[in-house]
């Protein structure tokens, strides 16, 4: 992996993003500039379709891009292969998703320890490490239950303290409260506050929820292709 020399987090200049479908190219995104500092809570908002989620796929290594500079916690995404990709996941970001995706068959704290057992961090450390995180998002109580015992907001909790566990420079999410109610997203929403305010990562918060962007110390949308901030 390259490392890069900047300050920001997240450094992007140029991006472009398009799909080919048949002889015509669909640009999604079209030369895209932005900066994340470290610290930062950063909206990326916008219609549905307008590339949200490439966006935050191509920041996290899931997707690859077209043109122009991406770097993300010091490393240059442009030429990475699959191996280097997935070293990239592990040691320097973290997902939260809508779907908050918990393997079914294992219980919230082992949910929870999988980001750090994979980083090769020893059983008893990662243990103590998930309980910690666990009583922090207010599910000390719900170690030993499985996904399927958890309700919406719980197992949203346990995604957040999955993300949050691995102590990441960056976290990104797309739409995290997307499948809650009013009460359990301001109640997420307060969480994801008071952690970031405590560990002081940066984070990219892809949105609808006017209320959630609220949070953000940056309002950006995507339009025409290109990260427009909002003004206000
Ligand atoms: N493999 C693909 N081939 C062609 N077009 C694609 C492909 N994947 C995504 N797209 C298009 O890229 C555009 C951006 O998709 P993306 O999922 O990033 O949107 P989004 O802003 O996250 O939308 P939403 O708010 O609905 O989640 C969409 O128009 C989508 O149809
Ligand atoms: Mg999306």
């Amino acid at each position: 992996m390259t490392n890069t020399i900047t300050n920001a987090t997240v450094s992007v200049r140029g991006l472009q993003k398009y799909y080919q479908v048949v002889d015509q190219k669909y640009h999604i995104l079209s030369g895209m500039d932005f900066e994340v500092k470290s610290g930062e809570i950063v909206s990326v908002e916008g219609a549905s379709g307008v590339g949200k989620s490439t966006l935050l796929n191509i920041l996290g290594a899931m997707d690859s891009f077209d043109e122009g500079e991406v770097d993300v916690c010091g490393v240059s995404l442009k030429n990475l292969n699959e191996r280097q990709r997935e070293l990239f996941r592990a040691e320097k970001i973290s997902f939260i998703f809508q779907q908050h995706l918990l393997l079914p068959d294992f219980t919230a704290i082992e949910n929870v320890m999988m980001p750090l057992l994979i980083s090769k961090v020893n059983q008893k450390e990662a243990k103590e490490r998930s309980r910690d995180i666990l009583k922090l998002v207010g599910l000390g109580e719900r170690t030993e239950s499985f996904p399927s015992q958890l309700s919406g907001g719980e197992s949203a909790r346990v995604g957040v303290a999955r993300a949050l566990v691995g102590r990441k420079q960056l976290i990104l999410a797309d739409e995290p409260t997307g499948n809650l109610d009013r009460d359990n997203s301001r109640h997420l929403m307060d969480l994801i506050k008071d952690l970031q305010k405590e560990f002081q990562f940066s984070l990219i918060l892809v949105t609808h929820d006017m209320e959630l962007a609220s949070m953000a110390h940056k309002r950006n949308r995507i339009l025409s292709g290109k990260l427009t901030p909002i003004a206000g």
